[in-house]
């Protein structure tokens, strides 16, 4: 086993309180709010320590390998960076240092349709890096965005489909739009009000629809049912990311180490899922995958290490988080990412 840092037992609630003190009340407040009383916010962190990990004992564990691939592309580890948007608010690196950082960790990169940084700039730096997007109301300019990320290098299109309003969040103070504008898509940008540019109307049948333009995998992010989760992939889903938007779309919804299960169950052996929210330790990660997701994101502890250290931050983080599950990984007596397996969990 390597011997990499490690945030140690209080390291989340550190990292997040030194961005605090880096960051005005107001921007804070946008990234760490949920919506409505933040009953999910709460539940995501709460639900993935519920777990009690079974750990197998007598094991070979000299070496233990946290490597994985996502559709087809090689990761250090299944500890992969979600999108958030707006990431020159908290440093002036924005994107692009969550970009570097990613890289050099081994890591993969989404990109958040409301990014601060072009893709031009993003891919002097970036490793490997998926594009999220939202379906706008102006297909053209959909296909645009999806065409100009294909040119770009993106290897594959997450669809957040829990959005198709923006929720109400419990503590969010408006930051004046021209300190920060989504310039990946300029076109973006005068229309950047509430939800305005992102189309309600949008249903399944229209995932073969964006399959085809690009050309690129679709990763549908924000299921957390297994019948709709199986209908995505029926529609042509190349995998299925559970997600409740980190607590910040419809309040009150299961939490995602809840939803997980039934998700796996429901689609083929060879579709990946993917979870967000609430993941903030190696052990947490290890929980994820014993439920039978491929990889999991992170967002706010990406965007508070971005916002303390620049890309230096988001590099330490995602080792951190590595060593973390390297170190779960050999004391539960699992060698690689596929030994991990349901058994680990208390019924
Ligand atoms: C400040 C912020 C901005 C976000 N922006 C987006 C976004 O633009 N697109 C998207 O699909 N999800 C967005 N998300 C949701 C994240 O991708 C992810 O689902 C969530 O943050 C995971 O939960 P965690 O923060 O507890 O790790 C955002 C989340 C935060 C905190």
């Amino acid at each position: 086993m390597t011997n990499l840092g490690s945030l140690g037992p209080t390291g989340p609630a550190r990292l997040e309180a030194a961005a605090r003190s880096a960051m005005s009340g107001h921007v804070y407040d946008y990234i760490a709010t949920g919506s409505g009383v933040e009953e999910t916010l709460a539940a995501n962190e709460a639900a993935w320590r519920d777990l009690l990990l079974r750990p197998r004992v007598l094991r070979d564990v000299t070496t233990v390998d946290t490597s994985t691939t996502v559709l087809g592309t090689p990761v250090s580890a299944p500890v992969l960076v979600a999108p958030t948007g707006y990431q020159r608010l908290v440093h002036p690196e924005g994107e692009v240092g969550m970009a570097a950082g990613s890289a050099r960790a081994g890591s993969l990169l989404t990109l958040s349709t409301r990014a601060t940084v072009t893709f031009e700039e993003l891919v002097e730096v970036s490793g490997p890096w998926w594009l999220q997007l939202y379906i706008l109301r102006d297909r053209g300019l959909t296909e645009t965005i999806v065409q100009r990320a294909a040119a770009a290098g993106a290897r594959a299109l997450v669809l957040t489909v829990d959005t198709p309003y923006v929720a109400r969040k419990a503590r969010r103070t408006p930051f004046p739009p021209d300190v920060v504008s989504p310039v990946l898509v300029p076109e973006l940008q005068a229309r950047d009000d509430k939800g305005v540019w992102q189309d309600p109307g949008v249903t399944v049948a229209d995932l073969a629809w964006l399959a085809e333009i690009s050309g690129l995998p679709l990763v549908v992010k924000g299921v957390l049912r297994g019948d709709e989760a199986r209908a995505c992939v029926d529609a042509g889903a190349a995998a299925i990311w559970v997600s409740n938007h980190g607590g910040r779309q419809l309040d009150g919804v299961v939490p995602t180490a809840t939803a997980l299960a039934e998700v796996r169950a429901a689609v083929p052996e060879e579709v990946e899922v993917y979870v967000d929210g609430g993941l903030r330790t190696g052990r947490d990660v290890l929980r994820a995958l014993a439920l039978g997701a491929t990889a999991t994101f992170v967002g706010r502890p990406a965007v508070w290490a971005l916002a303390t250290e620049g890309a230096a931050g988001v590099h330490d983080l995602l080792v951190s988080l590595r060593a973390e599950l390297e170190e779960a990984m050999a004391l539960a007596g699992c060698r690689t990412v596929a030994e991990v397996a349901p058994d680990l969990l208390h019924p």
